[in-house]
């Protein structure tokens, strides 16, 4: 399970069905903040042929993973070098392989873990139990192993970090995201580590694009019929919420800052979290990118109200303005109201 903020699982048979208004069921499609890839490989089932970005590196192996597969690749490194031999299922050989490693007391179990002992001196974070942390170690030094013999290709890599995100998700000590840890284990985290086989959609996986960096600084280069545009709407920042993901899609060992342990994340910050700068990032992206037709998500709990947005959008072409309503999650004493309203802004230069 993937709890990513604002992800628009919930939301893709209208992004669907508004597309197909604006544009037919064929022709390109860039999705510019695309987070988990839900919506990008909506996109793909349906036909479109599919341009994909976003700022952090975990998101670009989703995307990898969801818009360019139609079944595992072959891993014929790993068999050539007989670490795997490649007599039935090679994904499911590679996975058991990874699941059953020894695990190594190294940069996670030192980090994030109750047993370690963090650099910086300050108390053990609990992100995960010390056994699961080893076995992340493990993994993740095997992957790093394999890149640098050459014995696995870059969609193999993004394949393998995918599906390692995916398990860590399920047995992370966190509550919504990974900006903290909890201080007593949860259930799900006292599982054993565990990668699984992603399922493969067949068709249309060939054409894609799928490209890492600012929206405002890719929008010039980009060509396409319809541009989706899911930014973040709150202050929170994703490379914070989700520095863990980002240490694994990256492979490396930064320094953890902090009782929470963040990654240093100012290179992956994005200015639509702030009330300062967001407009102009729409606008600068609006106005580079080469496309006539627009949709943009948003949400009632937004840093910008949906007149301000609209003032703003008013600028290139008319708008239009698609409220969907629906149930928000919600703890008992939350104080929020039930229903909440997210937006399908769309803009026809
Ligand atoms: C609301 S989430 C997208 C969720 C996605 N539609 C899904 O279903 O998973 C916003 C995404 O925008 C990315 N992002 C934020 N600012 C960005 C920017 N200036 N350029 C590119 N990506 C950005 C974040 O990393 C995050 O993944």
């Amino acid at each position: 399970m993937y709890r990513y903020i604002g992800n628009k699982t919930k939301l893709l048979p209208h992004i669907m069905e508004k597309t197909s208004q604006l544009i037919g069921n064929t022709g390109t499609v860039v999705d510019l903040m695309a987070g988990t890839g839900s919506v990008a490989y909506e996109f793909r089932r349906n036909g479109y042929t599919v341009i994909a970005s976003d700022v952090m590196t975990y998101s670009i192996h989703h995307l990898k993973t969801n818009l360019l597969l139609e079944q595992a690749p072959p891993f014929d490194g790993l068999v050539n070098n007989n670490v795997i031999t490649g007599e039935i299922n090679r994904y499911a050989e590679v996975l058991t392989y990874l699941n059953t490693l020894t695990p190594v007391r190294g940069f996670f179990f030192r980090e994030f873990s109750p047993e370690g002992v963090p650099q910086i001196g300050c108390e053990p974070r609990k992100y995960f139990t010390s056994d699961n942390a080893c076995k992340i170690d493990a993994v993740r030094e095997k992957i790093n192993e394999w890149i640098q013999s050459g014995w696995i290709t870059d969609l193999e890599e993004s394949l393998l970090k995918h599906t390692l995100i995916m398990a860590v998700n399920e047995v992370a000590n966190i509550s919504g995201t990974y900006g903290y840890f909890l201080s007593n284990f949860k259930k799900n985290s006292l599982n054993n580590l565990c990668l699984k086989e992603e399922l493969f959609s067949i068709g249309n996986a060939t054409g894609h694009t799928i490209i890492q960096g600012y929206a405002e600084d890719l929008a010039s280069s980009i060509i396409a019929d319809l541009c989706y545009i899911d930014p973040p709407y709150m202050k929170r920042q994703y490379a914070a919420n989700y520095h863990i993901l980002e240490t694994i899609a990256r492979g490396d060992f930064p320094d953890a800052i902090g009782k929470s342990g963040l990654r240093d994340w100012w290179d992956q910050h994005s200015k639509l979290c702030t009330k300062t700068r967001g407009l102009q990032s729409f606008e600068k992206i609006i106005r580079d990118i080469n496309c006539p037709r627009f949709i943009i998500s948003y949400s009632e709990d937004g840093l910008f109200t949906i007149e301000q947005l609209r003032n703003c959008f008013e600028q290139f072409g008319t708008v239009t303005i698609d409220e969907i309503d629906y149930n928000r999650f919600k703890s008992n004493d939350s104080q929020l109201p039930q229903k909440i309203t997210e937006y399908l802004i769309s803009i026809e230069r």
